[in-house]
């Protein structure tokens, strides 16, 4: 029996010169993963933006070197030293540093810590769970923020920018199953049936969010879910209903916020951070309660595809280059 596994990993390859971060495929021998509570036999893990800056290189997202990237896993117990799980014991991971501080998901085994662990509810396959994967589940931190505000179907229309990537795909569906009418912001004509068959009431163009915002404009929007950040999320603040709510998760358009205050004085607009990596256990569970009871995996059908870790890197650079819709899932074992 063999005890080797494959990971994707990113190593420090020091050529004399500049220190240089290259990320591979390789076999590695179980024994090297960390030292930590739970083995996890893992099935599938996800692609998220975050990956894709990993991966490429393009942003020092692995903070320790060498580092096993993919920041999401699902799986099985298949050891463990805890009293909390035991053998057999259905289990994903979304965030808790993993692929920045701590081993990830881009391998076939895995040792975690107990306290990173949440069960999978009994309806939702490892497949499902990481055709979610950190993308879905903070899209429903950021669809709970807006619930927990006291919004409601009736006080009007839901924006979501970034439509027709992970979070904003699968933001649209959960809105679309809680009754909410919903618009999305889209920067690819291409994507318009896609993002209609979702439950988007309409999509608007990116370009319309992409400009200097005034301090106010005109009322529209009962909330909103912003995964790009920057000029969007300036303009589209101040677009909200007397009272209304923003969740802000991403920065896929810019880190900046170049954003009045006018709308939080005038109208009590309120603008919810939403973090999904060091989220509480109770919200990481009630989302995922949340999750199992409003998606199956045939909800996800035109969302999500399958794909091979061997395929990561093309994977990854493709993402960053606006060419990928909605979600993949990483199928760790090809
Ligand atoms: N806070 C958290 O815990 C958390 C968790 C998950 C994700 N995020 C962040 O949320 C963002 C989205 O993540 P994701 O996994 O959904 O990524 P993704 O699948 O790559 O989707 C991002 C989408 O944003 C739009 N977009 C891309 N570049 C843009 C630009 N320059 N200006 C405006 N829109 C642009 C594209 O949609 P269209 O083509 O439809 O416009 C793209 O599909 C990322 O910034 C990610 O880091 C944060």
């Amino acid at each position: 029996m063999t005890n080797n596994i494959n990971v994707i990993i990113a190593r420090d390859v020091n050529d004399g010169a500049e220190k240089r971060v290259q990320v591979k495929r390789e076999s590695i021998d179980l024994h090297a993963l960390p030292d930590l509570d739970v083995l996890v036999d893992i099935d599938y893990s996800s692609l998220n933006y975050k990956d894709a800056l990993a991966v490429s290189g393009r942003a020092p997202i692995c903070r320790r070197l060498p580092m096993v990237c993919g920041i999401d896993l699902a799986g099985t117990v298949i050891e463990s030293k805890s009293g909390a799980w035991r053998t057999g014991d259905r289990v994903l991971i979304n965030g808790y540093g993993l692929s920045e501080t701590q081993w990830g998901g881009y391998a076939q085994q895995q040792r975690v810590s107990a306290d990173w662990l949440v069960k999978r509810p009994d309806t939702i396959s490892s497949k499902l769970a990481m055709a979610i994967g950190t993308a879905g589940y903070t899209a429903m931190l950021c669809v709970n923020a807006l619930r927990d505000h006291g919004l409601t179907p009736a006080d009007g229309p839901i924006l979501v920018t970034g439509a027709s990537g992970g979070v904003g795909s699968i933001a649209l569906v959960l809105l679309s199953k809680l009754g909410f009418t919903s618009v999305a912001v889209s920067g690819r004509e291409s994507t318009h049936c896609y993002l209609k068959s979702l439950g988007a009431s309409e999509v608007v163009s990116r370009d319309e969010f992409h400009r200097d915002s005034k301090a106010l404009e005109r009322e529209t929007w009962a909330g909103a879910i912003d995964s790009v950040g920057s000029k969007t999320l300036a303009c589209l603040i101040a677009q909200i209903n007397y009272g209304g709510i923003v969740a802000a998760c991403g920065l896929a358009g810019g880190a900046d916020l170049p954003a009045s205050v006018m709308p939080f004085i005038l109208r009590g607009v309120t603008l919810r951070g939403t973090d999904s990596v060091m989220a509480s256990q109770v919200d990481r569970q009630r989302s995922w309660q949340d999750l199992a009871e409003l998606i199956t995996m045939d909800d996800l059908e035109t969302v999500c595809q399958v794909e091979p870790m061997s395929q990561l890197p093309q994977l990854a650079n493709a993402l960053l280059k606006g060419e990928l819709q909605g979600r993949i899932v990483i199928d760790v074992n090809a």
